[in-house]
């Protein structure tokens, strides 16, 4: 492989493009993922040129990680990677213990979220610090995210807002506690709440984006910043959020959605089927629609 995440993300904000990070609870999640992605760059770089691919992240939550197998996700997107000169790199999603940090350390992941974003920031500071120290002394080129403000914590069909979410103005991230942050905790990227929140409502648009926090934040912060929670954030509110700043966007109930979907298409169309590689690939196919729609949006693809 030529480049790093590291360099893709940079490349990304040069471009005012978002990388997008989709998470998977099985392989039909990463099969969707990854021919989305494989074959957006290949449509726009007939010649299979390297420097052309869309870069994709795959996330695995602790819950996801853990049906998995954070050594089997790890060798998946490596494999991946491997076998088709493919930019697919994989982020341990939400981590909310040093414990889980150190399993994705060992499995060979690319990236890491440590998620202590519902403590106060005296003690996320001192927790998360632990985790780049942690990373630093693993010797590996990984990239550390640490997590700013509360957004929830559920990857689901919304009925209210998440309770004690940070949406209103006052309690979203601040551009003085984000410089702080980033200069005691020495991490590469920050995820902030600038009005997203996990999980989406079933018939109207998540809660609008302040995409002028966005801007401050990124200036105060000085390092790319990763936009959580994107299932049901209008395609309007995304790409202003790139333009203000945002490098990594992450989507994962719009998947779980149409996973669910595909499997009960499947069902539906064929009640008596019992072979799981028949009926899984009508999950692919929904999977793989909205990814594909992510990431032309998200890159901006016509
Ligand atoms: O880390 C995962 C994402 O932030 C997913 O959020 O389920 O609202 O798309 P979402
Ligand atoms: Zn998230």
């Amino acid at each position: 492989m030529k480049k790093t995440l590291r360099e893709y993300i940079s490349e990304a904000e040069n471009k005012k493009v978002a990388i997008g990070h989709f998470n998977i609870s099985d392989i039909a999640g990463l099969k969707a993922i990854f021919s989305a992605a494989y074959e957006i760059g290949s449509t726009s770089s007939p010649d299979k040129s390297f420097d052309q691919q869309i870069p994709v992240i795959i996330g695995v939550s602790e819950g996801e990680a853990n049906f998995i197998g954070h050594k089997q996700a790890a060798a998946l997107v490596k494999s991946l990677r491997e076998e088709y000169d493919f930019p697919i790199f994989i982020n341990a999603d939400h981590h909310k213990s040093l414990e889980s940090i150190k399993k994705a350390i060992d499995a060979g992941f690319d990236a890491v979220l440590f998620d202590a974003g519902k403590l106060s920031l005296e003690e996320n500071i001192l927790k998360t610090k632990e985790v780049v120290n942690c990373v630093k002394f693993s010797g590996k080129n990984i990239i550390v995210e640490g997590e700013l403000g509360y957004i929830g914590s559920s990857s689901v069909i919304l009925e209210g807002i998440p309770e004690g979410a940070n949406v209103n103005k006052e309690d979203l991230t601040k551009s003085e506690d984000a410089a702080r942050f980033v200069k005691e905790t020495g991490v590469d990227l920050l995820a902030p709440a600038v009005g997203n929140i996990h999980g989406m409502f079933k018939n109207m648009p998540n809660p609008a984006i302040d995409i002028e926090r966005i801007k401050a934040l990124r200036e105060a912060a000085g390092i790319p910043m990763v936009l959580h929670g994107g299932s049901g954030i209008t395609d309007s509110d995304f790409i202003k959020a790139i333009d203000a700043g945002i490098g990594i966007i992450h989507i994962n109930t719009e998947i779980r959605l149409a996973w669910r979907q595909g499997i009960e298409k499947a069902i539906k169309e064929n009640p008596n089927e019992i072979v799981p590689y028949k009926i899984l690939p009508f999950a692919v196919e929904e999977v793989k629609k909205v990814v594909s729609q992510r990431l032309k949006l998200f890159n901006k693809i016509i």
